[in-house]
């Protein structure tokens, strides 16, 4: 199949090829995402059949307005109406109880489903253009990194899917923090651009789910069935080296390979001469972080660097979502210094 690529102005164009069944890429201010009318069973069995994507992994539907909420969803609780008005458009999928009418292709037959009303305003347009809510996954193929650029998404996709719209590069880089309500406390189940310190502030207590921090053991079973494969994975394996940015720096020049990748804050790209390096932002700049790790990681996947070693920021604000991507590219495969003497 070829490809058409659409310009951000084309949203009727767009918006055309999800209501008469196709598969379209979808620029989002997260990452782009592999777009199909969620609506339309057939055309979401085409989204897992083009990503090479697990059956019992559901997906997330997106709506251009909070006030779609209840065409797909019941027994909403007042959090969900709290964070809707607070974080969307934004960065959050929220996880509630599904009315009968959402297909099981989206959810995986499960009774939940998961809902966003992402900001992008070409994203927007073309949601209301169709006038159908878009099941989209990360447009990258299965076990790839997410793409943060319509090229990106491309790489994987050209000749797999009808359409792309470039709507330029994603603003926040990392997918959307998902937090489940359907549970007591609310749980967040994948840290992302809506941090974990502003849900609790707006929510009281929030529990997070343990694959968000490990590795899931043989017959643990994450909330969110997508945290249980290791996404994110560049073709070589990745040590996350963690604690003070100096100390991590050293460690990993200490102990890299000739021929060894590395992943770093800027300060630090002077430090291993001879060797591929990919920045992931200046240490302070988390914000920044999380717009290049996913490109950091696919950069070294044209090449045959043996292994990479990477800088992590520490776990506060949108260090978390920075950190989990890292940890989940690694296997959890983490080398703290913090205890170290
Ligand atoms: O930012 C994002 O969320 C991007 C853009 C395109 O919107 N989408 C995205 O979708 O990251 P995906 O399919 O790559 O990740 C969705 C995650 C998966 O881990 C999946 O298991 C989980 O959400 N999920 C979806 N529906 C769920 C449900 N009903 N219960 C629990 N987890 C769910
Ligand atoms: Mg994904």
């Amino acid at each position: 199949m070829n490809t058409e690529k659409l310009t951000a102005g084309e949203v009727e164009r767009a918006a055309a090829v999800l209501r008469r069944g196709g598969l379209l890429g979808l620029p989002t201010e997260t990452v782009y995402g592999l777009g199909a009318n969620g609506l339309d069973p057939a055309a979401v069995g085409r989204i897992f059949a083009a990503k090479g994507r697990p059956q019992d992994n559901p997906l997330i539907l997106h709506i251009p307005s909070a006030d779609w909420l209840e065409r797909y969803c019941q027994n909403i609780p007042p959090a969900a109406w709290t964070l809707a008005d607070q974080f969307w458009p934004g960065p959050l999928t929220l996880i509630l109880e599904r009315k009968p009418l959402v297909p099981d292709a989206v959810t995986a037959g499960l009774d939940t489903v998961g809902i966003r009303c992402p900001s992008h305003p070409v994203c927007r347009a073309i949601l209301t253009a169709a006038g159908v809510p878009a099941a989209a996954p990360s447009g990258n193929a299965s076990g790839r990194p997410s793409p943060t650029s319509a090229a990106g998404m491309l790489e994987d996709m050209e000749g797999k899917i009808d359409a792309i719209v470039d709507g330029g590069p994603c603003s926040v880089g990392v997918e959307s923090t998902i937090v489940d309500l359907t549970v007591r406390p609310p749980r967040l189940l994948r840290p992302g651009g809506v941090t974990l310190e502003e849900l609790r502030e707006a929510l009281g207590e929030v529990a997070v789910d343990p694959a968000v921090e490990r590795l899931m053991g043989a017959g643990e079973q994450p909330r969110a069935p997508g945290m249980k494969y290791r996404h994110y994975a560049p073709r070589a394996p990745v040590t996350v080296v963690r604690g003070d940015p100096a100390r991590c720096a050293a460690y990993i020049a200490a102990h890299l390979g000739p021929e060894d990748g590395v992943v770093c804050f800027a300060e630090f790209a002077g430090d291993y001469p001879g060797h591929r390096v990919e920045i992931l932002g200046p240490a302070a700049d988390k914000a920044a972080q999380a717009r290049n790790v996913f490109d950091a990681l696919r950069a070294f996947d044209g090449t045959d660097v043996p292994a990479i070693w990477a800088q992590c920021p520490d776990e506060a604000g949108l260090g978390l979502a920075v950190a989990n991507r890292l940890n989940k590219a690694a296997g959890f495969h983490i080398v703290g210094l913090e205890g170290e003497p």
